[in-house]
């Protein structure tokens, strides 16, 4: 008789988005008049550049003529991409990767939950809270989280480290010592970002525990400021205790092609053991590499017509983002983040849960947020509002919560 993974059955309650999904359809049949306006998921709404567009068609071409023709692709990706890649997102920034420790996959929300599978089971996890679920519930699925606390809404074996306004929203180095630490900057969902000498530290410690950080970069894109990194590969000593993880979703709108790629230095190494050795294996067993259409698709982000076009795109975003900030806060709001990130965190007004809130806002002004209690507890009594959205849509969303008497 055949046994389930029980691990996937440790899992609590169903999906976040999924929840929103069913509140946001029940209003909707109720209501058919109203326009519901949705800053929820973190989707992009633009559509591709021209540049990326051209470069698709070329490679659907190429596919149409034996000459041209591609089919597997290799296991880490084309060189031409994984060259484009080390060149601009790393060399030009002064970081030393070199094309073959980049392996092209179809994304990070992939990557960040197989990641794991290269680690034992006994090493223990830390994440931020609130956190992109991705990371935690790939960790659960393994069976490396121990049991789940419903009242605290936290697993036994997994150290949380809690972002809140006291601290910035930047997780402090935990006091119970860490093998695998995920951290995300600019983060989802608080849009907080960390300094490189705040990274730095966080490389240092790692170091000197022994344990690795995965890095998860997805909006390096929206970084403004200079003293922000792009890379954890600009800390000096990453390229011994640090993953990176990238994807062409929110820099480049792939969210419906697919693209993204994860850096594992050659130095990384648990005793003699590169760790790029063993994602090569899993690479090479369980992934069929990204499309090579989409790999020419990538190639073109990084073009200088890709480059231009996609600087007004994170632009368009980062226009929304400043809108809400703005307009929130001059509402009365507390607000961070939507500065070098496309999500604003919102603090919900007076003892309002993140739910309460959720509810409020669809009910009375038909827009639609993230409730920041569905990315742990830490995040109950904040919102999570992003800027992909249209830009009229955006102002009139907001627009709409100002006339709110809270
Ligand atoms: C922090 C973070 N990592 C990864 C992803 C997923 O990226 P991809 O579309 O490349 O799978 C997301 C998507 O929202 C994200 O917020």
């Amino acid at each position: 008789m055949f046994k389930l993974n029980e691990n996937y059955l440790k899992l609590p309650g169903s999906y976040l988005f999924s929840t929103i999904g069913k509140k946001v359809n029940a209003y909707s049949a109720a209501h058919p008049d109203k326009r519901i306006i949705r800053l929820g998921i973190g989707d992009v709404t633009q559509p591709l550049a021209p540049a990326i567009i051209e470069a698709l068609h070329r490679a659907v071409d190429e596919m149409g003529h034996a000459e041209t023709f591609h089919g597997y692709a290799p296991d880490l990706g084309y060189e031409f991409l994984r060259d484009t890649i080390a060149e601009n997102d790393y060399r030009a920034r002064g970081c030393d990767i070199s094309p073959d420790e980049i392996f092209v996959s179809d994304g990070a929300k992939c990557d960040s939950s197989n990641i794991q599978e290269i680690f034992g089971l006994d090493n223990k996890i830390a994440v931020c809270d609130p956190v992109y679920p991705v990371y935690v519930d790939s960790n659960v699925m393994a069976g490396r989280t121990g049991t789940y606390d419903k009242n605290t809404e936290t697993w036994s074996d997994v150290i949380y480290m809690p972002c809140t306004a006291a601290n910035g929203f930047a997780p402090e180095l935990p006091k119970e010592t860490p093998d695998l630490i995920y951290l995300c900057f600019p983060n989802n969902p608080t849009g907080a970002t960390v300094t490189k000498a705040q990274l730095q530290e966080w490389v240092d410690y790692a170091n000197k525990v022994g344990a690795v950080i995965i890095y998860d970069a997805a909006y390096e894109a929206y970084i403004s400021d200079a003293d922000v990194p792009h890379s954890i590969y600009e800390c000096q000593g990453a390229q011994t205790c640090a993953i990176e993880l990238r994807s062409f979703s929110k820099n480049a709108g792939f969210t419906g092609v697919r693209l993204g790629f994860t850096v594992i230095p050659k130095e990384l190494k648990c005793g003699d053991v590169m760790l790029h050795s063993l994602w090569a294996r899993r690479h090479g067993t369980k992934y069929n590499g990204a499309p090579y259409i989409v790999q020419r698709a990538g190639e073109a982000v990084y073009s200088e017509a890709g480059k231009e076009q996609l600087k007004q795109q994170v632009a368009y975003y980062m226009k929304n983002a400043s809108y809400i900030y703005n307009g929130l806060k001059e509402a009365g709001f507390t607000v961070s983040g939507g500065v070098n990130a496309p999500y604003i965190w919102l603090k919900t007004p007076g003892s309002m849960t993140s739910w309460e809130f959720f509810d409020m806002l669809l009910e009375n002004v038909n827009v639609v947020g993230t409730p920041g209690s569905g990315f742990g507890p830490s995040g109950e009594g904040y919102f999570r509002l992003t800027a992909f959205g249209s830009y009229e849509n955006t102002v009139e969303a907001v627009d709409r919560i100002r006339t709110l008497k809270l």
